[in-house]
């Protein structure tokens, strides 16, 4: 069963089956979107200590950007939901297509988009608390592990509440792509093919008139996020659309098809 978990506020939680998590060979193989092998989704372990490698780092004062490959092991130090890790790769998947289509730096927007809710699970922050919580905490971890201010602002400015407002085609980029993914993965598990290849547009604006439908996701705010991008709503879905298809596998969005 899936569900939809949503707190005030803009950020939203795709969280789908387990079963949609098992990876093929082929994914295996992809080098972007799939988990480095050490930590494959089956096998990680999440309680794991904090990775020995920053703490030499800020020993000897390494000062480099973390990897993609870093970031997943932070992200998988601290979420062991198998759809929570999803959503996180899902955004990813759409703000990196962004970078590329705006000329941006594509490392960055994806480092950003893909730990943004890393702290989620540890500090929910039911509360919608501006500097405690997520994505605070995950803020002052992410600054002590020398992530640029860009990607940490970024971070926090896709949460309302933080009272942080969105300035950079990064920050509007990821707020706009947030919600959007977990709508339209939830739009492709209720298709008879469960996947995103065969999901249209109109089939996403059919769903968003439905309240019912995924009520926990603000059609206000993905509207906004649209808007934020000065993209019509229409070219912004099917751009994600686009953009999850390249990596439906790896997102285990492929379905039947
Ligand atoms: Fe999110």
């Amino acid at each position: 069963m899936n569900t939809y978990e949503k707190t005030p506020g803009g950020v939203g939680v795709f969280f789908p089956s387990w079963n949609d998590l098992k990876q093929s060979e082929s994914e295996a193989r992809n080098p972007f979107l799939s988990p480095p092998p050490h930590c494959q989704l089956s096998t990680v372990d999440c309680r794991l200590p904090f990775p020995l490698r920053y703490t030499i780092g800020s020993i000897v004062g390494e000062n480099r950007m973390p990897t993609r490959e870093d970031a997943w092991k932070l992200l998988c130090e601290y979420t062991a939901s198998e759809s929570l890790r999803k959503h996180m790769l899902a955004v990813e998947a759409c703000v990196r297509a962004y970078a590329r289509k705006a000329g941006a730096d594509e490392e960055t927007w994806g480092l950003a988009a893909l730990l943004h809710d890393f702290d989620y699970e540890r500090w929910p922050n039911q509360e919608h608390s501006p500097d405690q919580g997520h994505p605070s905490e995950g803020a002052k971890i992410l600054r002590e592990q020398g992530y640029s201010e860009e990607v940490v602002r970024a971070i926090i400015t896709h949460a309302d509440y933080c009272g942080v407002p969105r300035q950079t085609a990064l920050e509007h980029t990821l707020f706009a792509c947030d919600e959007l993914a977990g709508f339209l993965t939830a739009c492709a598990y209720v298709r008879p093919s469960k996947s995103i290849l065969d999901l249209e547009v109109d089939s996403v604006k059919r769903r968003m008139k439905d309240k019912l439908f995924a009520k926990g996701v603000s059609r206000e705010d993905v509207r906004k996020g649209a808007e934020e991008l000065g993209v019509p709503l229409e070219e912004h879905i099917g751009f994600c659309i686009v953009a999850l298809r390249e990596h439906a596998d790896a997102l285990g969005l492929r379905g039947t098809l």
